[in-house]
């Protein structure tokens, strides 16, 4: 049997960054190759952190752009908007009566999200977001969920969620999924901070690179990047996570291993490294972002795609959900 993949991104901001391109969306294109892939741009996961209407009708097109203009094929895969299918929510409503209000407590994204906010700034829809993640990989039969480390937990609830409606409902009810996280990519991170992961709601803007930025700000930001005390290129995640992060992000973008990366620095300064490491990922980034700005400015062509693809997922999504709902004894409706 074919394999099924599957993953998706938030619209939640106007270019996806670094760690979410090499992290996620480069394992998504290698991916498609012999199996059977289907991404989406989760927008109902968004509405969780009430974005302004406009904005996220936007970004809901730009993250789809550019999942295209990073090499996405619409020929061999299944891209769609989250909400154009709503065997999504739907799922949802029946996952969450098999989740445990304390199992849903536990998850440390909701926990650090919650805490930041407040309990009176903190709605429901963020308590059950990882459930929604689960109805959107269970729904498709997926075998394979190609994402960063930082989704590893929701991913560990959506295979309980999986074998317990096997152990309540019946075997084959639902296929149990395997997270996909390529280790050396997994976290990609922050320029400034390089304990921290990159990620869009970074303290300061000048830690991130967006695949979308001019490229001088991208030579900048990795130029002024924070290294390490002393002066020698090797790579040490403990000692050295400065250097480390430019390393892996340099052998990433070129394909080559880090040893041999740091064999052709020797002797060499972190200035070099750097200007160098600021042509590599400028250079690869050069034709995502003109790629992109093409399809961001065919949005009818863009809709059509998306349309495609909500037609093809919908056909999967609801054969899954008759079989759940018939399992956990919905009375069906009669045809006329
Ligand atoms: P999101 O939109 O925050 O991130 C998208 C993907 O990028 C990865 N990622 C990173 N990888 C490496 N280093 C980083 N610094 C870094 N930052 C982000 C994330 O791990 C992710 O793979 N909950 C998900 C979206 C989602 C989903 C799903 C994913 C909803 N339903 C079903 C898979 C399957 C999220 O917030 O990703």
């Amino acid at each position: 049997m074919t394999q099924r993949v599957f993953s998706a991104m938030q619209p939640t901001s106007d270019s996806l960054q670094l760690g979410n391109y090499l992290g996620a969306l480069l394992q998504w294109v290698a991916l498609q190759e012999g199996r059977d892939a289907v991404y989406s741009v989760v927008d109902l996961h968004a509405l969780t952190v009430a974005p302004d209407p406009a904005v996220l009708t936007r970004r809901t097109r730009v993250t789809a752009a550019q999942f295209l203009a990073a090499g996405v094929d619409p020929e061999r895969s299944t891209l769609f908007v989250q909400s154009h299918v709503p065997q999504h929510a739907e799922l949802t409503w029946i996952l969450s009566t098999f989740t445990g209000m304390g199992e849903a407590g536990r998850m440390t994204q909701f926990k650090d999200k919650s805490s930041k906010v407040g309990e009176s700034g903190t709605n429901v829809g963020l308590f059950i977001y990882p459930v929604l993640m689960a109805a959107d990989i269970l729904l498709y039969d997926t075998n394979v969920v190609p994402v960063g480390e930082d989704q590893r937990q929701h991913l560990e609830l959506s295979r309980d969620l999986a074998h317990r409606l096997n152990t309540r409902l019946g075997e084959g009810t639902v296929t149990v999924p395997e997270p996909h996280i390529v280790k050396e990519v997994a976290k990609i991170y922050d320029l400034q901070d390089p304990t921290a992961k990159m990620s869009k709601s970074s303290s300061s803007p000048n830690g991130i690179i967006d695949i979308l930025d001019d490229p001088k700000v991208i030579t900048k930001r990795i130029k002024s990047a924070v290294t390490d005390a002393d002066t020698v290129i090797r790579f040490d995640r403990e000692n050295k996570p400065g250097v480390s992060n430019l390393l892996t992000i340099y052998s990433a973008f070129t394909g080559r291993p880090v040893d041999h990366i740091v064999a052709d620095f020797e002797g060499k300064m972190y200035g070099h490294l750097k200007a160098d490491l600021a042509d590599v990922v400028v250079g690869a980034l050069a034709p995502v972002r003109d790629a992109a700005m093409e399809w961001i400015e065919s949005p009818d062509r863009l809709d059509s795609v998306l349309a495609d693809g909500a037609a093809k997922a919908s056909v999967i999504a609801q054969a899954t959900l008759e079989r759940i709902y018939d399992r956990v004894g919905l009375l069906p409706p009669k045809r006329r």
